[in-house]
């Protein structure tokens, strides 16, 4: 693949690494399963392909894989994500990565040609596009995997539509990872990529969160501590209720679509904001995705809404005039919080990628005994990258006696 315009330059290497270095202070859990990796090289020789966001955290787990033996190459898990610097830094210090901020469809692809071509035998997830790839294309490979992990809902769903022929660890499903990455990271980072494209003052304004999972919760808190009036729209009835228990209005997305200032999908499912919703909406609407793919917001309808062609009114909204009433599109509808904003923070991260390196060194130990299909996280796994998380916060707990074990375990006492 040829090298983007401008890798070499130094400025652009330095920038990479200074990012890496300060996303490295933000993560101690991985760093010190890093140090423990590079002490006993579990990974030796391994050869770990990674469709990730390339982030500067992202650039910290290649680091730590790498420090366990494996030999990495990694490519992007969206278009738009890329932090180009991080990439630069990346390549310079010796790790084979793919992918520009930006690129188009066929830049994308080639850059998961380019890592299927290292004929990985671990892949690494974020929304099942290396995987899938390997498991429609390149089935010559299948052999040689000794399993995948995933990081997202979204790529959770199609593994397990497909007939796997490896193993793969739900990362997304670790207990450590939902309460951090979906619920504080995405809730967090949401609201930042969309005040950053905006600048908007959420207090006081109607934010409509479309999907009540693990994400739309972190979203709705962190709205609603910013002074904005929440509405939430769910289509399944227990998580309805709780955000109705919660405080949280909840109605059909038909009647929010009236009501709402900004719109935010988290769904993971399609078409959640289509024609019938845009010409319910108010002049200077802001619709924003937080979903893995850009097929929440029905963009086909949006353009078809609109007479005229979309303006760029500022680098990252996209205005529609559906006759007199403006819409605005943020980040193309692609994940809001990693194309508009940095993504989840690094104290975050370090959580997922805690995880993904301990599954990465589970597969490698125990991928045989598992077998094909998807796997949640080992408990193990969980409690120790909470353990870790604990520790580096300087925070102990206490330890139950040896008769509290026993009674917890026991039905005889009452
Ligand atoms: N997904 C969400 N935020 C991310 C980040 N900062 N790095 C990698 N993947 C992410």
């Amino acid at each position: 693949m040829p090298a983007p315009a401008g890798e070499n330059d130094p400025a652009l290497v330095a920038a990479g690494r200074a990012r890496i270095e300060w996303a490295d202070g933000q993560m101690p859990v991985l760093r010190s399963i890093r140090e423990r990796l590079a002490a006993e090289r579990p990974l030796g020789g391994l050869r770990i392909g990674a469709c990730l966001h390339v982030t500067a955290e992202t650039a910290c787990l290649m680091q730590a894989l790498a420090a366990g033996g494996a030999e990495v190459a990694l490519c992007a898990a969206n278009p738009l994500t890329t932090q180009d610097e991080v990439a630069a830094a990346l390549r310079e210090d010796g790790c084979a990565t793919h992918g520009r901020r930006g690129e188009d469809a066929d830049a994308y692809v080639e850059g998961i040609v380019a890592v299927v071509g290292e004929r990985p035998q671990v892949t690494l997830d974020d929304g099942a596009d290396l995987l899938t790839f390997i498991h429609a294309g390149r089935t010559e490979l299948l052999p040689e995997l000794v399993g995948g992990t995933e990081e997202t809902t979204t790529g959770l769903v199609r593994l397990r539509a497909l007939e796997l022929a490896c193993p793969v660890i739900a990362v997304n499903e670790a207990r450590t990872e939902r309460l951090f990455n979906d619920h504080y990271g995405t809730g967090q980072s949401t609201l930042d990529g969309i005040l950053r494209a905006t600048n908007l003052l959420l207090a006081g304004r109607t934010l409509v969160i479309l999907g009540y999972g693990w994400t739309g919760k972190g979203v709705a808190l962190r709205a609603r501590g910013a002074g904005a009036q929440v509405i939430v729209c769910e289509i399944d009835p227990m998580r309805a209720l709780e955000a109705r228990m919660e405080g949280f209005e909840v109605m059909p997305a038909l009647v929010a679509a009236e009501r709402g200032d900004v719109f935010v999908t988290v769904t993971g499912s399609r078409d959640v904001l289509g024609a019938e919703h845009f010409a319910r909406m108010k002049d200077g609407a802001v619709l924003a995705n937080a979903g893995h793919f850009d097929v929440e917001i029905d963009l086909p309808a949006l353009h078809g809404a609109a007479p005229d062609p979309p303006r760029d009114v500022l680098p990252l909204v996209t205005q529609f005039d559906l006759g007199g009433r403006r819409l605005n599109l943020l980040a193309s509808g692609r994940v809001v919080n990693l194309a508009a904003g940095q993504g989840h923070p690094a104290a975050v991260m370090d959580m997922s990628f805690a995880n993904q390196a301990l599954a990465v060194e589970h597969l490698v130990r125990h991928g045989a005994e598992l077998g094909p299909g998807v796997h949640p996280v080992p408990e193990a796994v969980d409690r120790e990258v909470a353990r870790l998380k604990l520790a580096s916060l300087g925070v102990e707990i206490d330890v139950p006696s040896a008769e509290q074990e026993q009674y917890m375990r026991g039905w005889g006492a009452g």
